[in-house]
């Protein structure tokens, strides 16, 4: 049987394309799949994009991340926290928490200096506008799966974690395992706004429910064996603060309202369970110049490794 000419033509037509097709849809899930791997696993495709190196810079030290357009997609999600998993693990708890100042940025920083004790754990939280300070958009702001790889950092926890999965009974509660678990918690730095939700009990996020589920009366959560608490001999667990702002925020009438309470009325030193570290004047990184500037990153650090008792780590001896 003769094929007519036009049904010949498309005969041909279709031998090309199909093959044509066949290739194109090749390179389409070819592609797509290296893309994707590309942003599950960063470090398999290029390694080098990835490395943390650390400059020795006496005056700063600085952690240098390189930046990586990959870097921020991912974050490896927490393991479920159940405090009394860790009673015995033998080290000290450190819940450091990050809200959205600018100096969001010196966390890096504060737990690169913590890195060289051991027997030190910590729990990194940070505010929905923190976040936004640790997406490796520069080399001093790594993305916070360059953070979880740091030394000591055994979790980062956002808001959205508390509602991983719908509770039911039975189910541990975020805010309330981070208390249990949490020798010290430490917002460094601490904003305007985390500050004045703080002192009015709001709790409409990750950090402010930890803080609103503090055991102010220091009766609920006991020293576990052979770790001492910070506070009063040993015996009490506690809150350190440094508030970072605008100069104008710091100097407005309600911030000494809301340091009032912090500094005096719930003070650690009045029985209470807050600890403040006071900002510092200095060139803010608005350009204004004045008080209200996070307390100095490396005296943060010193209070920490004070009121935790980790003794001051031989590479730091150096740096005085
Ligand atoms: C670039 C940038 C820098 C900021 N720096 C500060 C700051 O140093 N201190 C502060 O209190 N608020 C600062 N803010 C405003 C806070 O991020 C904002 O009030 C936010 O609602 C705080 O939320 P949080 O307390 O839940 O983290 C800054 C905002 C931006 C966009
Ligand atoms: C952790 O190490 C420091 C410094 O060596 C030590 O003083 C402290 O007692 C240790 N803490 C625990 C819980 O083992």
């Amino acid at each position: 049987m003769h094929l007519p000419a036009t049904e010949k033509a498309l005969d041909e037509v279709l031998s090309k394309a199909v093959p044509f097709t066949t290739f194109i849809t090749f390179l389409l899930v070819a592609f797509g799949g290296l893309e994707l791997a590309k942003r599950r696993y960063p470090e398999l495709i290029n390694p080098s994009r990835l490395i943390e190196t650390f400059k020795d810079d006496e005056d700063d030290r600085m952690p240098d991340f390189r930046w990586s357009p990959w870097a921020g997609a991912q974050r490896r999600l927490p393991a479920i926290l159940k405090a009394s998993d860790h009673l015995n693990d033998g080290k000290h708890h450190l819940l450091l928490a990050a809200t959205g100042s600018v100096a969001t940025i010196k966390i890096p920083n504060i737990i690169t200096a913590l890195s060289n004790h051991p027997n030190l754990s910590i729990r990194l939280l940070l505010s929905e506008s923190a976040v936004n300070f640790l997406k490796a958009q520069s080399p001093e702001q790594p993305a916070l799966s360059q953070i979880a790889k740091m030394k000591n950092v055994d979790g980062i926890y956002l808001d959205q974690d508390e509602w991983r999965k719908p509770w039911i009974r039975g189910d541990s509660i975020l805010h309330i395992e981070l208390r249990r678990w949490a020798d010290l918690m430490v917002i460094a730095p601490l904003s305007a706004n985390s500050l004045a939700k703080v002192v009015q009990g709001f709790s409409d996020n990750l950090i402010n429910s930890v803080v609103r589920a503090w055991d102010a009366t220091g009766m609920i959560d006991q020293a576990r064996p052979g770790v001492p608490l910070p506070y009063v001999e040993g015996k009490k667990k506690g809150i350190m603060v440094a508030p970072a702002m605008n100069t104008a925020m710091w100097h407005h009438p309600v911030t000494a309202e809301h340091m009032k309470r912090l500094s005096d009325d719930w003070s650690i030193s009045n029985g209470g369970w807050f600890e403040v570290l006071s900002p510092i004047q200095k060139e803010l990184a608005c350009g204004d110049t004045g008080s209200g500037a996070m307390h100095d990153w490396k005296l943060v650090v010193a209070a920490i490794e004070d009121r935790l008792q980790l003794g001051r780590g031989q590479e730091k001896a150096g740096l005085e």
